[in-house]
């Protein structure tokens, strides 16, 4: 077993090694958070409906705990000028323009994001920015963009690496800081290139208009190999946030939510933010678990324990990850469908966790209670639902 020391000169030695690793542009140090327009509006988006989103992002406090993207996806463009050769924002729908849209972003105190993709068009075949990488990083940089999600439609299989790279240096060169956003849906193995590509890139496919809870899993296995490549500056991205959409159940929900959240996955709700009951609320608002995902060391939590059979109705996994400071995270997921299932962790599980013998305060981070346990924990984990705990040593080893 490691002593605190030791454990924080290699959580200082992980936090150097990432910062070599990762995109300089002073951002995402820790992910970023806010709301897409795509998983609701898809391509029926305007003005009229940003305004009201940006009025409900404030009214429901969402700017108070954390979130502050306002990204628009794919359909706000229409058309490249042939004379200009920029890209023009579709004028009826955003009557006011996008550098309007932009201004009016900001002085809520919000930031504004803007979509395109790597290859000749878009998704919904709006123009892309394959070849004119600079002409419309500077459209972007010009309309007061912070934030770019770079798709990967009509590429024609060109290598990716070569596609996002020159969208970083058209952005780096514009002297504006964008927050970079690699939308590549983990074909080529991004992890393994994007980490001084991009601030985050997507690991998976997209997630869907209405996942099932086999989906969400698919994501999080995807995702959950990739955990040493995350850090400040750079995240694996498993795709939007699900809670609020009205298709999962409460703690389904409240299960993605947790871990996005440990995963340091971007935390992008896709939802219809306007309207949102106070249960949803509850969930995304968790300022413990937002904690955990914006915690400085940003190192992302991973399975340390999972039963044989994950994928039956009997599936259960323990997750575990540092925090700075000291504090470890410590998630129970039952991935199957049997209600009160007994879930243990055992502190042996844990890689660099504390002694047999340390007796640890366990904060609950959905209820408001602590528990202290020795060795080990068990708990009762309803179906598709988890447990979520901040652990400290009650007193220190040494
Ligand atoms: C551009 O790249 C350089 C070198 O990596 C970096 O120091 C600078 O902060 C970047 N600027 C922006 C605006 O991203
Ligand atoms: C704007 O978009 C919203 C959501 O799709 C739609 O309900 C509304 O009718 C649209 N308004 C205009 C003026 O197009
Ligand atoms: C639980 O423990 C944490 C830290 O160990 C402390 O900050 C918090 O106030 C405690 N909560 C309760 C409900 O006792």
């Amino acid at each position: 077993m490691m002593t605190p020391n030791l454990l924080g000169a290699l959580a200082v030695l992980a936090l150097f090694d990432s910062k070599a690793r990762a995109l300089d542009n002073g951002l995402g140090k820790t992910p970023p958070m806010g709301w897409n327009t795509w998983y609701n509006f898809r391509c029926d988006l305007n003005e009229t409906v940003i305004h009201e989103a940006v009025e409900a992002f404030l009214d429901y406090g969402l700017l108070d705990v954390g979130y502050e993207y306002i990204n628009l996806d794919d359909c706000w463009q229409l058309r490249r000028d042939m004379n200009t050769g920029q890209i023009v924002e579709d004028r009826d729908k955003f009557p006011s323009g996008m550098t309007a849209l932009g201004d009016y972003i900001h002085s809520k105190g919000l930031k504004f994001g803007l979509y395109s993709d790597a290859g000749l068009m878009t998704c919904q075949q709006r123009p892309g920015s394959l070849g004119v990488e600079s002409i419309d990083a500077q459209t972007y940089a010009d309309f007061g963009c912070d934030f770019l999600k770079y798709d990967n439609c009509f590429s024609f299989h060109l290598p990716p690496q070569q596609r996002y790279q020159a969208m970083r240096d058209a952005l780096n060169a514009t002297g504006r800081p964008i927050f970079y956003s690699l939308c590549e849906w983990g074909e080529q193995d991004p992890a393994t290139w994007a980490p001084p590509v991009g601030n985050s890139w997507r690991t998976t496919p997209d997630i869907g208009q209405r996942p099932t809870w086999s989906i969400l899993m698919k994501m999080t296995d995807l995702n959950e190999p990739l955990w040493s490549t995350a850090g400040p500056g750079g995240w694996n991205d498993p795709d939007m946030l699900q809670v609020g959409k009205g298709h999962l159940t409460l703690a389904e929900q409240k299960s993605q939510f947790t871990l996005w959240a440990i995963m340091k996955a971007p935390l992008l709700l896709g939802n219809d933010i306007r309207h949102m009951s106070g249960e949803i609320l509850e969930i995304i608002r968790n300022k413990k678990l937002i904690a955990i995902n914006q915690d400085a060391l940003g190192i992302q939590a991973h399975v340390v324990w999972s039963s044989e059979d994950k994928d039956t109705v009997k599936g259960q996994q323990v997750w575990a990850g540092p925090l700075h400071g000291g504090d470890f995270v410590i998630v129970m997921l039952n991935r199957g469908a049997l209600n009160n299932v007994e879930i243990t962790v055992n502190w042996n599980d844990i890689p660099d966790f504390y002694t047999e013998t340390t007796t640890v305060v366990l904060e609950d981070l959905w209820n408001s209670k602590n528990v202290t346990a020795k060795g080990s924990f068990t708990t009762h984990v309803q179906a598709h639902d988890v447990a979520a705990f901040r652990a400290s040593p009650v007193t220190t080893a040494s």
